[in-house]
């Protein structure tokens, strides 16, 4: 049986990283890199960081509008699962590398498995939120990171066969943390102390393509005299500077930095006082170290963080964000471990049982 994992944004090749090592205890893999992300920081380093096998081939799409990049997707796609021929692909998370998996993979009736499964923030005007729907749509086995996913695609009355396995992204985090903190010279390199500083990243369209928004955040980091460590997303790095907003950090208490490796985010969540972010994967990280999130969305999709009091929803209001920095000291009951890091294996069982029928 031959499974194409395909792949394409920083957070698809933190989830492959697992995924992968248990699908080859079995199967024969082929792994299809779209090129969505093609910085050596953004996409090569996890390949090294993670020991994930070479992408098979990498389509080199790189950066399109939403619909061009997904279009683009599909057919170079479409071509390589025609060579190919696999039993079934593999998509993962939200992005258009998701999607475009999907769609190339429905077109020639191949059978789908989406990892990640089920998440909804309910708010159509992210790309994300409408690659997840369709993605749900047209898949065969829908794996699930929570039981507030499964309850969505039931909600929804999604069709394929629909298995609670935990997530993916905890299951990596706790495989590499032991030698992430070997091996990361992160906390010296940037002068740091344990829980003296906090950390942040931005990248969601919803605030880096609104001027006002992204002002707010900068304003917020900035204003709140607190040593803030930011790794810069390509695309934020860009709007940044066009917006004239990069200047604000010059001698201020933001350190601004690259996009960092999968061993020195690690490590510098762990040792964070907060955490203010708006993507999902840093999200559930810090529920997982018991670091406070402050989240830079109005709404999120991993709503467990928030019932248990982990994670504040700030949006991109200075106010609250303001706030959020200076006084949100969460310490209540965790009731949610997101699986017990064996998610992989536990996908892997689903496929073996039901293609071996
Ligand atoms: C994508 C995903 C998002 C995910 C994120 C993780 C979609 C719609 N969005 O957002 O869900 O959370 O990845 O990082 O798929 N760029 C570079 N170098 C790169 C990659 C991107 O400079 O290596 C620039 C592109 O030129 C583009 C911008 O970043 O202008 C956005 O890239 P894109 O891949 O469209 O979306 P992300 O913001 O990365």
């Amino acid at each position: 049986m031959k499974i194409l994992s395909v792949v394409g944004a920083r957070p698809q090749f933190i989830k492959l990283a697992v995924l992968s090592h248990e699908i080859r205890k079995h199967f024969n893999e082929f792994i299809a890199h779209t090129g969505q992300h093609y910085d050596y920081e953004m996409s090569k380093i996890f390949f090294k960081n993670l020991e994930i096998p070479e992408p098979d081939i990498n389509l080199g799409v790189g950066s399109a509008e939403r619909e061009e990049q997904i279009k683009k997707m599909v057919s170079g796609l479409e071509k390589i699962f025609l060579e190919e021929k696999p039993d079934l692909v593999v998509v993962f998370g939200d992005t258009n590398s998701t999607l475009a998996g999907a769609k190339a993979a429905s077109k020639l009736k191949i059978k789908i498995a989406h990892v990640e499964s089920g998440m909804r923030s309910f708010d159509k005007t992210m790309p994300e939120e409408l690659n997840r729907i369709e993605t749900d749509k047209i898949s065969d086995i829908l794996f699930c990171s929570t039981q507030t996913a499964i309850e969505n695609l039931k909600n929804e009355k999604i069709k394929g066969s629909i298995h609670l396995v935990g997530d993916i992204m905890i299951d990596t985090l706790k495989l590499s943390l032991e030698a992430a903190e070997k091996n990361s010279n992160i906390l010296q390199d940037l002068d740091l102390k344990p829980k003296e500083f906090m950390i942040a990243t931005v990248h969601r369209a919803g605030n880096t393509d609104d001027e006002a928004n992204l002002r707010n955040i900068v304003e917020s980091f900035v204003e709140s005299g607190e040593k803030i460590i930011f790794p810069v997303h390509p695309r934020t790095a860009k709007v940044l500077k066009s917006y004239g907003l990069d200047k604000k950090f010059k001698n201020t208490n933001v350190a601004v930095v690259r996009p960092l490796s999968y061993t020195d985010i690690l490590v510098l969540e762990k040792n964070a006082k907060k955490i203010l972010t708006d993507s999902g994967g840093m999200q559930k990280e810090a529920y997982f170290f018991k670091v406070p999130c402050i989240t830079l969305r109005d709404e999120t999709e991993w709503t467990e963080t928030v019932d248990d009091g982990w994670n504040i929803l700030a949006g991109a209001d200075k106010s609250k964000i303001l706030e959020a920095i200076k006084n949100f000291d969460p310490d209540g009951q965790q009731n949610e471990g997101y699986g017990s890091g064996n998610s992989g294996r536990n996908m892997v069982n689903v496929i073996k049982k039901l293609f071996s029928g």
